[in-house]
């Protein structure tokens, strides 16, 4: 026996993982239940010995000469397995089980064009079929991982045009899956809009809705492996926050708002945030008496828990031990909170206008006096807000301006601006934990950034962006599928 002949035992399929998904999904027509059954453990059939085998030598044949060393072309390095899993200056170079979507494989049959490499180099269809095989079993590498396998510093990110969930490694900026949730179940008209991931990357969460009233919508729970392994159906699910020492999940309520940004006034919309167990996703109305709870933010001494509404300039602040619930009424112009983020101090919180087109800054140093301070006018239609975990700078996603607004905290004004081809409709807006970079989703839904690859049957990409927080450069762009949108990191 050769020493990579035989998979390591835990080594499971993920196609059968989303399999075994969609049978419990079918199993558990409503409702939540937890999946007991653990997921079926299987040998994958191309062999685990297949880059060493037989990858590595094709590398090396018809790739190295231009993909090795320093000088790479594209920044990508074929001359290992560990090298090549890191990806381009431009991002991954193939996504575990998902040859359809791997640049490399589209590359190497884009015969409509020059196929890559060209020439002596060009691949056969041999070698194709086996570039494919090794990709759908999981382009596992010599020891039998798939890549970043056991990587905890991943980033989610919900897209409005498609029915996927980006799944990304923020150490080596590459995405690890394109999730579809057709594959968990859902219909084609289903949509990720909000993601959540617990402190410790071991569960995350989609609430999902679909455009169609007479489909359910849900908050899912998926493990790291991207299993899912509950649902509980919510009315309207919005934005959600973990709380991240109690077993708790807050699901806010989405407003009803088209693709042209025009409000569908809901008279029977919920009044009530919903809390679920993260446990066993059991729930319970948290009442706040208006309707369109929409954005969520809790102070980190864990005190106060604020929503504001996308139908009245009020922020509630909630309770969450008692739920018992007090209000603030928002002064001057009409403003709509879409978005609250609140500093690592739990002294400041900033609150983006859907209707005003500022970022507003509250004083909640004494939450029950909270004190609104000034509205700083950040363009058309800001979205989320980020602050870096120094508490020095806030990062405005403006979706509408093809911007982020840096505020300086201290100063109380913007700073500097942020603006970059790739960055088309800018809407998610996180920091790494580190304080390192900044990584924001855009939807890209002009297409003013037309890709780098352009295969003529691809949408314009949903861009996700890793920028230095110091150089404000942009890293990286990773190209997803089409509207990148709301996204939650570790
Ligand atoms: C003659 C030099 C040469 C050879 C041989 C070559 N490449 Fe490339 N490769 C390039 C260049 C140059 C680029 C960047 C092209 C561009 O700018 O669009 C590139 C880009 C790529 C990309 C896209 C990177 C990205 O993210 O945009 C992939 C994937 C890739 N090569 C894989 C391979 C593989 C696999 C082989 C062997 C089967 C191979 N290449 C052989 C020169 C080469």
């Amino acid at each position: 026996m050769t020493p990579h002949a035989k998979a390591p035992s835990r080594i499971r399929s993920t196609t059968l993982l989303v399999v075994g998904g969609v049978l419990w999904l079918l199993a558990s027509v409503s409702g939540c239940e937890l999946l007991n059954d653990p997921p079926i453990e299987t040998e994958t059939p191309g062999g685990i010995a297949l880059w060493d085998a037989r990858i590595q030598p094709l590398m090396d044949r018809k790739c190295s000469s231009c993909h090795a060393g320093d000088a790479a072309s594209a920044g990508l390095r074929l001359t290992s397995w560990e090298e090549a899993i890191q990806g381009s200056e431009r991002g991954e170079a193939f996504i575990a089980y998902n040859p359809d979507k791997s640049v490399m494989l589209r590359l190497m049959t884009a015969y409509d064009r020059d196929p890559h490499p060209g020439g002596k180099n060009r691949l056969t269809e041999d070698e194709v079929d086996m570039l494919r095989r090794w990709i759908a079993d999981g382009a596992r590498g010599p020891a039998g991982l798939t890549p970043f396998e056991d990587s905890a510093d991943r980033l989610y990110v919900a897209h409005e045009g498609a029915p996927i969930i980006s799944v990304v490694e923020t150490n080596a900026e590459v995405i690890l899956a394109r999730l579809d949730l057709t594959d968990y179940g859902f219909s084609p008209r289903a949509r990720a809009r909000h993601v959540a991931v617990e402190p410790d990357g071991s569960f995350w969460y989609a609430s999902i809705t679909s455009s169609r009233w007479d489909e359910p919508a849900v908050v899912a729970k998926f493990n790291r492996s991207n299993v899912l392994v509950a649902q509980v159906q919510v009315d309207s699910p919005g934005q959600l926050l973990v709380h991240p020492t109690r077993d708790e999940l807050y699901v806010s309520v989405a407003p009803d708002i088209d693709d042209d940004g025009v409000f569908h006034r809901r008279p029977d919309a919920p009044r009530h945030l919903t809390r679920l167990r993260r446990s066993d996703l059991q729930r319970t109305d948290v009442p706040v008496l208006f309707r369109e709870a929409f954005p969520l933010a809790l102070r980190p001494q864990h005190d106060v828990l604020f929503s504001s509404s996308m139908e009245v300039d009020q922020i509630v602040l909630v309770d969450p031990l008692s739920t018992a619930v007090s209000f603030f009424d928002v002064r001057g112009i009409k403003h709509l909170f879409r978005h609250l983020a609140i500093s690592p101090d739990g002294y400041w919180m900033w609150g983006s206008g859907f209707w005003s087109g500022t970022a507003t800054w509250f004083d909640i140093s004494d939450p029950r006096r909270m004190v609104q301070r000034k509205s700083l006018f950040v363009g058309y239609d800001p979205r989320q807000i980020a602050y870096h975990p120094d508490g020095r700078l806030v990062y405005v996603a403006v979706r509408g301006s093809d911007v982020i607004q840096v505020i300086d905290q201290a100063a109380g004004y913007i700073d500097y601006e942020i603006r970059a081809g790739a960055m088309q409709e800018p809407v998610g807006a996180a920091v790494i934990k580190d304080g390192s970079r900044l990584v924001v989703s855009a939807e890209n839904e002009t297409a003013d950034w037309p890709g780098y690859h352009r295969f003529p049957e691809d949408p314009a990409p949903g861009m996700i962006l890793f920028i230095d927080t110091t150089t404000r450069q942009v890293r990286k762009a990773l190209e997803s599928a089409p509207r990148a949108a709301s996204l939650a990191v570790r």
